[in-house]
């Protein structure tokens, strides 16, 4: 059921990541997450394949397990070259612009390390998946396979997020288990060599009020018209 009233302008402009006020002690109805996922499935599709999975998992033991292999990854990830913690300049010096960026990147990893440390507390997780493995894909037409593949469940997935914020509930999207698929997919069950998964959202009730736009860099370092 839709709680929130907002502008789509509003809904696409505050959807954030919410971590730190998901509320962990508050149970999802299922039946709610699976309106969100009735309407991600409106989102559009490769070939019309419909090829998208929604896996949404509320059994504690499954939480514990897929948090423990998230925490795995979320460490290798930690100290891996050019990861968030690489990019925050410990200099004091930084100003204006810069400093505002490395604080927003200091919330950031303070945010996704309580993340780690809690997930397996969060009501719902849900793990969109996609038919088909590309794992071994070279060649020409390996960058369209991978973006039909990839693009016929993103935009479901992120679908499925606009219709839980307007719900009241908060997602994040998250990538760290997926360092451990496989072991992921034993323990729920996904036959590894025939769905690929592509995420896991966190999914709960959020608390507190409002949430705003985030900073962005400058328009035009991602805006081209007619040439690069
Ligand atoms: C492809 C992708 C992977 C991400 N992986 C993680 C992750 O593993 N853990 C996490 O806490 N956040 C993850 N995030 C969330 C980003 O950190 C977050 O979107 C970014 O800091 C911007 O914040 P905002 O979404 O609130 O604007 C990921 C986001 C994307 C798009």
């Amino acid at each position: 059921m839709v709680t929130e009233n907002l502008s789509p302008d509003e809904l696409l402009t505050t959807t954030r990541a919410v971590r730190k006020r998901l509320d962990l002690d508050r149970e999802v109805p299922l039946e709610l997450v699976t309106e969100c996922v009735e309407i991600a499935r409106q989102a559009p599709t490769g070939s019309n394949s419909q090829g998208w999975h929604f896996m949404l998992i509320d059994d504690v033991t499954k939480r514990k397990g897929l948090a423990d292999l998230y925490r795995q990854g979320w460490d290798r990830y930690l100290n891996a070259p050019g990861s968030l913690p690489d990019t925050i300049s410990t200099q004091s010096e930084s100003t204006g612009k810069e400093a505002n960026h490395n604080d927003q990147m200091k919330r950031v990893l303070s945010s996704a390390q309580y993340l780690a440390d809690n997930l397996e507390r969060v009501p719902m997780l849900m793990v969109p998946c996609m038919e088909g493995r590309n794992d071994q894909m070279t060649g020409p037409y390996a960058n369209a396979v991978y973006a039909a593949t990839y693009g016929s469940i993103i935009p479901a997935t992120w679908s499925y997020m606009l219709a839980a914020r307007v719900r009241g509930l908060g997602t994040a999207w998250t990538s760290a288990h997926l360092i451990y698929e496989q072991d992921a997919a034993e323990l729920l069950g996904i036959p590894y060599d025939k769905f690929t998964q592509v995420a896991l959202i966190p999914t709960a009730y959020y608390m507190g009020e409002n949430f705003r736009p985030a900073l962005r860099r400058p328009l035009e370092e991602s805006l081209h018209h007619n040439s690069w």
